[in-house]
């Protein structure tokens, strides 16, 4: 037997129904709002994410997909939708035909990351990108906008933490002070943030290792250190997230895994999933766009994980609204046919088991879970009549032909 390959999943009909659901009431939401759908291939220049993420980064350094395509050229299955689609932004001069771009994705991601519970090798986000504006009621409005798609699918323990990275100007002077007081906790910090103290100081805070965070404990906070310009903002943002009636908590911790933001950040959790509880993330990127060689211009998004979004609702079932074609007879399965095709091209969801005796027919039309069954055999042929059976009750009535569909959708509408 070939198996599928570790950490990708197959999406079996049975959970189709939650995945729509989803996909749905996300795409509804961003209309809401106002934003436009953008897809973008899969498979990009290796080099776009080295740019874009930063190659000091988890994802960068050791999860992507990267290989050589047969030109030898290096191309990597996107680990994310950011990166993907500003360069579509800007290689179609977007920004240049309207300066405001609010842009949804929706679709797999790759990372080469330990499987487990809610963390897999191929995973799907439903991303959100907003450039072209930087004020801190737009940080709101996007944080709310994230807000709004979890409450619309009804998930419950959900929280919405924020914090604030600052900008070129500020975040240095933390960065030192952070390098500073690691330095002296050095021997607690696990090889990998060893190195990055010198190179990214910030990721020892994001760190999960046990002793790292032992080590981040009492360690210098970043909203000491942003500058008044940077400060002001993160107080807009703050104010406004309540005006708003969205529910927060600032985390001086969240500093997220990707190198490209500034300013604000935020992460929403829920509880139910185990360890990996982050449903989504994002944050302000205002030099993104620029070091992505498009025009200065800033930008926000965020992105949530759809696995974990559907491990956490409830189970979903399709609509059962339709009608079973059951038939007695070659002659009046042939014509159980056309029948079948008239109620599909009427709009009425139909389904037959016509390679089966009548018998299996109607076990088939009991569990197909429509309520009704038109019923065909040698005496609704000659008088030129359907029997419809209501698959509740039991009770059957005689239609004639020329009026089964009409009769059909009056007992479905009911
Ligand atoms: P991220 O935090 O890397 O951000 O991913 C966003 C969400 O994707 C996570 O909160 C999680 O729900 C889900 N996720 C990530 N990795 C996995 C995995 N291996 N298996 C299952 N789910 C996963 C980004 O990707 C940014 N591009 C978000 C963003 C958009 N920032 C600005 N714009």
């Amino acid at each position: 037997m070939i198996t599928g390959i570790r950490g990708m999943n197959d999406i079996l009909p049975a959970d189709i129904p939650q995945w729509r659901l989803v996909e749905e009431t996300a795409r509804r939401i961003f209309g809401l709002y106002g934003f436009s759908e953008l897809r973008s291939p899969v498979l990009e220049k290796t080099e776009l994410f080295l740019r874009g993420m930063g190659e000091d980064t988890d994802v960068v350094e050791k999860q992507m997909y990267t290989f050589a395509d047969k030109s030898g050229a290096s191309v990597s299955l996107r680990p994310e939708a950011t990166a993907s689609v500003l360069r579509a932004v800007i290689e179609h001069g977007l920004l240049g035909q309207e300066p405001i771009q609010k842009l949804f994705s929706i679709g797999p991601m790759f990372r080469y990351e330990r499987p487990q519970k809610g963390r897999y090798r191929q995973f799907h986000q439903i991303n959100c990108e907003r450039l072209g504006e930087s004020g801190p009621l737009i940080d709101a409005e996007t944080l709310c906008l994230a807000y709004d798609i979890a409450s619309a699918l009804g998930l419950s323990g959900v929280e919405l933490e924020v914090n604030s990275l600052g900008c070129p100007s500020c975040r240095p002077a933390y960065q030192q002070s952070l390098r500073a007081f690691m330095l002296t906790r050095r021997e607690l910090l696990c090889e990998n943030c060893q190195r990055r103290m010198e190179t990214n100081p910030l990721r020892v805070l994001d760190c999960k290792a046990d002793s790292c965070r032992s080590a981040a404990a009492g360690a210098p906070v970043i909203e000491d250190y942003l500058c008044p310009p940077c400060r002001t903002h993160y107080q807009g943002v703050l104010a406004a997230l309540t005006a708003l009636e969205v529910p927060f908590a600032k985390n001086a911790r969240l500093v997220r895994g990707l190198d490209y933001y500034t300013r604000t950040t935020f992460e929403i959790s829920a509880t139910g999933l185990g360890s990996q509880n982050a449903i989504a993330g994002g944050g302000r990127y205002d030099r993104l766009i620029a070091d992505l060689g498009g025009p200065a211009t800033p930008g926000i998004g965020f992105a949530f994980g759809m696995e974990r979004l559907i491990m956490l609702l409830e189970p979903v079932t399709a609509s059962g609204k339709g009608c079973f074609v059951a038939a007695m007879g070659d002659d009046a399965k042939e014509q159980a046919l056309s029948l079948l095709t008239v109620l599909r091209r009427s709009g009425v969801r139909s389904e037959a088991a016509l390679d089966k005796t009548f018998k299996v027919q109607m076990r088939h039309a009991g569990k197909s879970g429509y309520p009704l069954c038109a019923i065909l055999g040698g005496d609704e042929i000659a008088s030129g009549t359907v029997t419809l059976k209501d698959l509740g009750s039991g009770e059957q009535t005689s239609v004639a032909r020329d009026r089964f569909v009409e009769a059909v959708k009056e007992t479905l509408d009911r």
